[in-house]
């Protein structure tokens, strides 16, 4: 029997946001029904806010819990916004999830991302090494290269058994988990030469200085808020929000999903942001 938290179970008993738009601006779809569980994510947008989210999935508990709380994760959020929520923040939104439901909050990551690429285009994630096409890996599933690379990253994972849980890749037949491995092999054979590892203490301060200066701050400033760079104590970047952030409800969500994704993408993935 998995151990879920009251969140998922509150959001499984009670979802929220059921059902279809139709004049939705953009629709994404994650899994199939071949493949067990499916997803189906409804977007309106006012200029470049979503201003309302629902969703149609087949699927398990976890699934309807992850899809039902990734709606009111990005109702009011811009598109930027959006784009940087992960499967990671899903799950944590949810108060965490079973290791074996995880590719429900994947599931939820990918619709989103489906919805946003009509938008964005293809570019919505240039960390993809360049000849990694989206070719299928998992017949069984239906799970892409880039599905699987995008998994590993996010979640930092390192074996076959891990990717499974996330992406349900390798997970029946088992003929694919040779290539997975590869693919795993690969992308942390390619992390100890990310940029990032070399950074001595005073470089990675400057680095964050210098993205929350031009990228973080400008973003909260339009909404009449700002953010304070305050100390780095290891890995651990301590920060003020200030102005119309400080002491909203969801400055955590902020901080999460905004602030620690973007210093995570552009200085050090093993960064961790926390309000001082
Ligand atoms: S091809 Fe991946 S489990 Fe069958």
């Amino acid at each position: 029997m998995w151990d879920y938290s009251e969140k998922v179970l509150d959001h499984y008993r009670n979802p929220r946001n059921v059902g279809k738009i139709d004049n939705a601006d953009l629709i994404g779809e994650a899994g199939s029904l071949a493949c067990g569980d499916s997803l189906k994510l409804y977007l309106k947008l006012d200029g470049d806010k979503i201003i309302d989210a629902k969703f149609q999935t087949f699927g398990c508990g976890s699934a309807v819990a992850s899809s039902s709380i990734l709606t009111e994760m990005i109702i009011g959020k811009t598109l930027d916004e959006a784009k940087k929520i992960t499967n990671k923040d899903i799950a944590e939104e949810l108060g965490g999830l079973p290791q074996e439901k995880m590719h429900c909050s994947v599931m939820g990551h990918e619709a989103l991302e489906d919805a946003l690429k009509k938008y964005y285009g293809d570019s919505i994630d240039d960390d993809l090494p360049q000849d990694t096409a989206d070719k299928i890996v998992c017949t069984c599933f239906n799970v892409t290269e880039n599905q699987i690379w995008e998994a590993i990253k996010v979640n930092n994972l390192k074996t076959v058994e891990e990717v499974t849980n996330y992406t349900k890749a390798g997970g029946a037949c088992g003929r694919c988990k040779s290539t997975i491995k590869d693919i795993i092999d690969t992308y942390w054979k390619g992390a100890p030469k990310r940029e990032d590892v070399h950074l001595t203490a005073t470089q990675k301060i400057l680095k964050i200085s210098k993205v929350i200066e031009q990228q973080i701050s400008p973003e909260l400033q339009k909404d009449g808020g700002d953010i304070e760079f305050i100390d780095l104590d290891g890995n651990k970047v301590k920060v003020k929000l200030t102005g119309m952030c400080q002491g909203c409800k969801n400055s955590r969500m902020t901080i999460k999903t905004f602030v620690e994704s973007i210093l995570k993408e552009k200085v050090d993935s093993n960064l961790e942001v926390v309000q001082e």
